[in-house]
């Protein structure tokens, strides 16, 4: 499993690393030969990530458990490691929970966001990739393309990647050293293809591939899908699927080519896929059973959402290479591999009275 991997391109503190989207960043960095430093709060995040990615990679993460609204915390890391870039994917992602938790998706999600470029600023860090998402296109007309303006969000999450957005640009004015990517991700899914990171929601999930997996696992009854009467096809809504892998390289891609200034990108697949259509082929895929139900549209959610990957694929080369077909396979591997993670717990708990942590999913 242990590679033996060149690290001495530069330093990227990945914000966030410890969750989804940047453990796998984390990989795909240091596969590329980039050395990684983690910060992270956990709270939706764990340490075993962490370990995970050194574990794929043979190669050393050190990691803070930091707060990215915590200004000295920030300075103590980039006082003890030579930071050559920044990649921002701390923060708090659920639209449901930022209606009941607003101030503390704008303390998270903004506040961060200003702290760190704080930090950077005083650093003489200028490289800084920031996880943005397509929630800020609000019901636009599809493909959703870099220039089209924003329509006002509706939820506070949206409205804190806007705000993010925002002062990204104006630092990015202040300081014509910076080089920013602003990269808006449509729907990451799935899982590295060793099977041992993925996406491990706490709790009930709110994104769709982590409830199939779990239905599929028989750890959840059945999947709802909310809505079977848009104007799709099929009637379900349509949604741009990415492999969070592909995501990961766009990173590499957007760091490694981004010019000065701050600039904005879709990483997303350019295709739409229904949900009826995602739940086929995981199905067919991994050949297990997905039971699922309608229900009543879900407030909030848009009919159609793909991305248009032109100015992304133009200007830094990256484009998205792998299949729905992938992302479903992946993300069953992962969910197995949880799965025979809690078998070999309880096993070895047999007998001796080891308490399990059960907070973790497993
Ligand atoms: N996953 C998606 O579908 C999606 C889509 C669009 C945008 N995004 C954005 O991408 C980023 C990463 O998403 P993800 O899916 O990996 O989420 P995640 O929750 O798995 O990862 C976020 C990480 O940030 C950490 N964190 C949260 N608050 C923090 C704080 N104050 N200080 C330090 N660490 C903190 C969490 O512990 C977690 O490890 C987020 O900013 C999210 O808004 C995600």
């Amino acid at each position: 499993m242990k590679k033996n991997i060149r690290n001495s391109k530069g330093t990227v503190l990945v914000t966030g690393g410890a969750g989804y989207l940047g453990s796998h960043t984390s990989v795909a960095l240091l596969e590329a030969g980039y050395s990684v430093v983690i910060a992270d709060n956990f709270t939706n995040g764990y340490e075993e990530n962490v370990k995970k990615v050194e574990e794929i990679t043979g190669v050393p993460v050190p990691f803070y458990r930091a707060d990215v609204t915590d200004e000295q915390a920030l300075q103590t890391i980039f006082t003890e490691h030579s930071i050559d870039a920044v990649m921002h994917f701390a923060g708090l992602k659920s639209v449901k929970e930022s209606f009941t938790r607003a101030l503390d998706y704008y303390r998270t999600n903004v506040s961060g966001t200003v702290t760190l470029a704080r930090v950077c600023n005083a650093f003489g860090v200028h490289k800084f990739i920031f996880s943005s998402s397509a929630t800020v296109y609000g019901e636009n007309q599809v493909p959703f393309t870099e220039h089209m303006p924003l329509k006002p969000t509706i939820n506070p999450y949206g409205e804190t990647k806007s705000m993010c957005e925002r002062v990204l640009r104006d630092v990015a004015l202040m300081n014509p050293e910076f080089s920013i990517a602003i990269l808006r991700y449509f729907n990451p899914v799935g899982a590295h293809v060793s099977g041992r990171i993925g996406e491990n929601p706490r709790g009930v999930p709110d994104n769709i591939m982590p409830y199939i997996t779990q239905v599929a696992a028989g750890k959840l009854e059945k999947l709802h899908i909310f809505g079977n009467d848009y104007d799709t096809p099929d009637g379900t809504c349509i949604r741009d699927f990415v492999h969070v892998m592909d995501i990961a390289e766009g990173h590499v891609k957007a760091m490694e080519h981004a010019g000065a200034g701050a600039v904005v990108y879709n990483l997303g697949t350019g295709k739409g896929t229904s949900v009826k259509e995602l739940i086929h082929t995981f199905q067919q895929v991994n050949n297990v059973r997905v039971p699922h139900e309608f229900a009543a549209r879900r407030e909030g959610d848009i009919a159609i959402c793909y991305a248009d990957t032109g100015k992304v694929h133009r200007e830094i080369g990256w484009r998205a290479t792998r299949t729905v077909a992938d992302m479903c396979r992946d993300a069953w591997q992962y969910e197995l591999g949880l799965m025979k993670e809690k078998a070999a717990l309880l096993e070895a708990s047999k007998g001796n009275g080891t308490f399990i942590n059960m907070e973790k999913k497993v």
